[in-house]
């Protein structure tokens, strides 16, 4: 059955490969960001606006929605000690802060929609502690909390569950993987000994928006290749 998707961060990485999913599959999808996407459909219509900024309620939104997914989130890679004050708040404000404002103003468009569903983003951070990452991990950690708050405060009516991917191949990662060598040495690091690809996350995001996944709330899925929960290094290696 067609089902209408609001996308935050639609316009990039994993946000637009999961509203290309949900429009193949048939469904409709309101999507915003400060871009457009580039997709030209009648079942897609898009609003461009900053959600730290706008009044999110104001932005003509759908009275129903069965599924909302936040997806804007920050890669601040830095030493502890190098870390200002000002960027763990810009961090914590991009990727929970900014769901708070979204789901605060779709919570009755949810509890109108049909078997309504809730997707959040963490990162592998959070559950496997990496060198660099005190800040996002700080955030998506809130991002943890807030998804299974939500999901004992909503219950049983809307779903809430979050997506932690491990390294993805998106506009925000292109840095890190910008010449063979690194790229080479991100699929090293992984069990799966690759790199994700913004289809790997956003079918289980879609999974986790639909219908099919009625008896599920209150979880963080890795999608990772492995890194969080598998070690693959045998005895003799070491
Ligand atoms: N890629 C990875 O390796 C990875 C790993 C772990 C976790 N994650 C998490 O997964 C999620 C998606 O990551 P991604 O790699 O797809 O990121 P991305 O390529 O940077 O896409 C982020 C999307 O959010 C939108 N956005 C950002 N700030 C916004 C704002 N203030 N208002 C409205 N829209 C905003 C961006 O669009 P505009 O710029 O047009 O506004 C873009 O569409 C993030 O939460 C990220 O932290 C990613």
């Amino acid at each position: 059955m067609k089902r209408t998707y609001l996308v935050v961060g639609h316009s990039s990485g994993i946000g637009l490969a999961l509203t290309q999913l949900a429009l193949d599959a048939g469904h409709a999808v309101v999507g915003v960001s400060r871009r457009v996407s580039g997709i030209v459909t009648p079942d897609l219509s898009e609003r461009q606006a900053d959600v730290l900024e706008v009044d999110v309620a104001s932005l003509d939104l759908p009275a129903a929605l069965d599924g909302v997914a936040y997806c804007p989130g920050s890669l601040n890679l830095k030493s502890f000690g190098a870390l200002q004050e000002s960027q763990f708040l810009d961090d914590f404000r991009i990727s929970a802060l900014g769901a708070v404002r979204v789901l605060q103003a779709t919570a009755n468009a949810l509890k109108a929609g049909r078997q309504p569903g809730v997707v959040l983003f963490s990162t592998v951070a959070v559950r496997q502690g990496m060198p660099f990452h005190a800040s996002i991990a700080m955030a998506k950690g809130a991002v943890e909390g807030l998804t299974r708050s939500l999901a004992a405060e909503w219950a049983p009516v809307i779903r809430v569950n979050a997506v932690a991917p491990s390294l993805t191949s998106t506009p925000l990662t292109a840095r890190l993987l910008s010449s063979d060598e690194r790229l080479q040495a991100s699929r090293d690091r992984h069990p799966l000994r690759q790199v994700g690809q913004p289809d790997d996350v956003a079918a289980t995001a879609l999974f986790l928006l639909g219908d099919q996944s009625r008896w599920i709330t209150g979880q963080v899925w890795g999608v990772d290749g492995g890194m969080s929960s598998v070690r693959t290094e045998r005895r003799g290696d070491r």
